[in-house]
């Protein structure tokens, strides 16, 4: 049974300055790996690290994943935030911009991206990380959205990528 995440609360939108958010992460990655251990539901995987990752991430307005389900078509998956849109072509905003390169996107002002798609007027940046099969498929994207700008740094994407590659890039069945 678990019990979530063991780690200091912190008002929803807090915006710790990148160093402590690195560090919060870091404390939390343990939990998370734990918490999918053994499990390899792609589902059950995406809906309890969207759980999690909200939780460790309170900077997020948005936090989960979109998932792909054509050739070049995303549909909304498990997330945590207000609603989403239901489906992201490969062409579209900063999710397709992840799905079409297979690239870690890190948008420090949405407003300067083109094509971004404004679900939630409120996001200011986003992080939108791609996430592989063990064939190295494309199969699904972790979108994270804050209402403030520059609410990611680097270093978060790099520790959440090795997270991905860790949880879904080893799935069996
Ligand atoms: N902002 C994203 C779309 C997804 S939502 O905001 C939840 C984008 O431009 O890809």
């Amino acid at each position: 049974m678990s019990e979530g995440i063991l780690l200091s609360r912190l008002e929803r939108g807090t915006l710790l300055p990148p160093a402590v958010r690195v560090a919060r992460l870091r404390e939390a990655l343990p939990q998370l790996r734990a918490a999918v251990a053994d499990e390899i539901d792609e589902i059950a995987l995406e809906a309890t690290l969207a759980c999690l990752l909200w939780e460790t991430l309170v900077q997020t307005n948005w936090c989960g994943f979109y998932r792909r389900v054509a050739e070049r078509e995303l549909a909304v998956g498990p997330y945590q935030g207000g609603m989403g849109c239901l489906r992201i072509a490969f062409d579209r905003g900063v999710c397709g911009a992840c799905a079409r390169t297979g690239t870690v996107q890190l948008v420090s002002d949405v407003h300067a991206f083109p094509g971004h798609i404004a679900c939630d007027d409120a996001t200011r940046s986003e992080l939108v990380l791609p996430v592989f099969d063990p064939a190295g498929r494309l199969m699904a994207v972790l979108d994270l959205d804050c209402p403030e700008v520059s609410g990611f740094c680097q270093e978060e994407a790099d520790l959440l990528q090795g997270l991905l590659q860790e949880v879904f890039g080893t799935l069996r069945g």
